[in-house]
């Protein structure tokens, strides 16, 4: 098969597809405990009031045949549009009309329109970047770009704290914010770390966005108001020079792939258009599931009293089971959980790579993710940081996530002696 160089860059197996591929063959495998994938979990109270909603639907005249027999505008469902400006400018005081609305097919599919928007080669023959001010960053990120070397990137400062804890920060001192970047991006609590940059960070980036005339991308998947997945205080930031992805993902739809950008009217019309090229119009399912939640603010209320204190008591429960089982055994620190539904682990100095203790976990029946794979624009930094850290997931059952972590301190355990 003779491939364009889209085709060519499309299918390489990016780090991504061929985790995804990982994960799918694993999922075959019923013994394997998954504490690599990104699926939230399946939380019953949630589940319940999806199931009643979808009831709903079914028993209103026409509501159904609405929902699976009609395109909606390229731009997304407009009702659901309306619903979710009215309640973000009522909660947040944000300035937005449906105008700075446009819905995608997930907010992956977003990332996609974005970035590509802001940077690659532009019409006077110059490329521009978008920057990662903080990696180590979402792995989504990593290969959406339409041309190779798309991002810049730094490292982070790593602050220790008590507990075998630890945060990164944004090196303000070391970014570099020249002609050739086109966009900032942050995800904000930040998968792979949990990390939640500070209001502090995000209005210095912020600044630095607009003086130099390019957007803030800030990538809210896990963050305020749903699904809420966040544990510290943290302002929500929009301007018009903000761009702020929201998703339903993981407030428990993510089948339903629905993605939200708010954004500057002009912004939100070039989101609506290439949606346009794309897939004529996003699916709207999601929309129609989430509309009557949108509306009441249940949405808000059940991120907050089911979705929030469920990750929470994960995460929590995660962190005891880990000091349980690594004690102070091998050198270990764990990120910060701030938000997000992931633990990332930091095994300094680790004998071999985070590659092979994959593999080795893999081999043991347990899937993780290698933190090499989070450093987009960093590829090229031989830095030995990226190969001693682990993603967990613990969205997972907690027999799972307890036999999982006793399997991975069991394993490094072996790598250090
Ligand atoms: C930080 C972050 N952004 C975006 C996404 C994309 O999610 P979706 O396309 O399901 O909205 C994910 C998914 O895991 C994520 O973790």
């Amino acid at each position: 098969m003779k491939l364009s160089k889209f085709g060519e860059k499309f299918t390489r197996k990016a780090g991504i597809t061929q985790l995804m591929d990982d994960l799918g063959e694993a999922m075959t495998n019923s013994s394997m405990l998954m504490l690599g994938g990104g699926n939230p979990a399946h939380i019953p109270a949630m589940q319940q009031r999806f199931r009643e909603r979808m009831e709903q639907i079914l028993a209103e005249e026409s509501a159904f045949e609405k929902m699976i027999g009609n395109y909606d505008g390229a731009r997304g469902n407009a009702p659901f549009i309306e619903a979710l400006a009215e309640m973000l400018r009522g909660k947040f005081g944000w300035d937005i009309g449906p105008e700075n609305i446009a819905l995608t097919n997930g907010s992956q599919n977003a990332f996609f329109y974005l970035f590509n928007l802001f940077a690659g080669e532009f019409s006077d023959g110059t490329a521009k970047k978008v920057l990662l001010p903080l990696t180590p960053e979402y792995i989504g990120y990593a290969d959406v770009g339409l041309i190779d070397n798309f991002f810049a990137a730094s490292r982070p400062v790593i602050q220790t704290l008590e507990n075998r804890l630890f945060k990164y920060h944004v090196d303000f001192q070391s970014l570099e914010t020249g002609d050739d970047i086109g966009a900032i991006c942050v995800s904000r609590p930040t998968n792979p770390t949990g990390n939640v940059l500070t209001d502090e960070e995000i209005e210095h980036l912020d600044t630095i966005a607009r003086e130099n005339d390019i957007p803030f991308i800030i990538d809210n998947a896990y963050g305020t108001p749903f699904p809420n997945i966040i544990f510290t205080e943290a302002q929500p930031l929009w301007n018009p020079n903000t761009v702020v992805c929201m998703s339903l993902s993981k407030f428990g739809l993510p089948n339903m792939r629905t993605g939200i950008v708010i954004a500057r009217e002009e912004i939100a019309a070039a989101i609506s258009d290439i949606n346009g090229v794309m897939n004529l119009a996003p699916g709207g399912l999601g929309a129609q599931m989430a509309i009557e939640l949108v509306r009441s603010g249940e949405i808000m209320q059940m991120s907050r009293e089911i979705v929030k204190p469920y990750y929470e008591h994960k995460a929590l429960q995660a962190l005891e089971w880990l000091h349980e089982e690594l004690g102070d055994s091998v050198p270990w620190r764990v990120h910060k959980p701030e938000g997000a539904i992931f633990l990332w682990l930091w095994f300094e100095g680790l004998p071999c790579p985070a590659a092979e203790l994959y593999e080795r976990l893999k081999a043991r029946n347990t899937l993780v993710i290698p933190g090499h794979h989070f450093f987009p624009g960093l590829e090229k930094d031989d830095w030995a940081h990226k190969h001693e850290c682990i993603r967990v997931t613990y969205a997972q059952d907690e027999a799972v996530v307890r036999e999982g972590i006793r399997i991975i301190a069991d394993e490094v355990k072996r790598i250090f002696t």
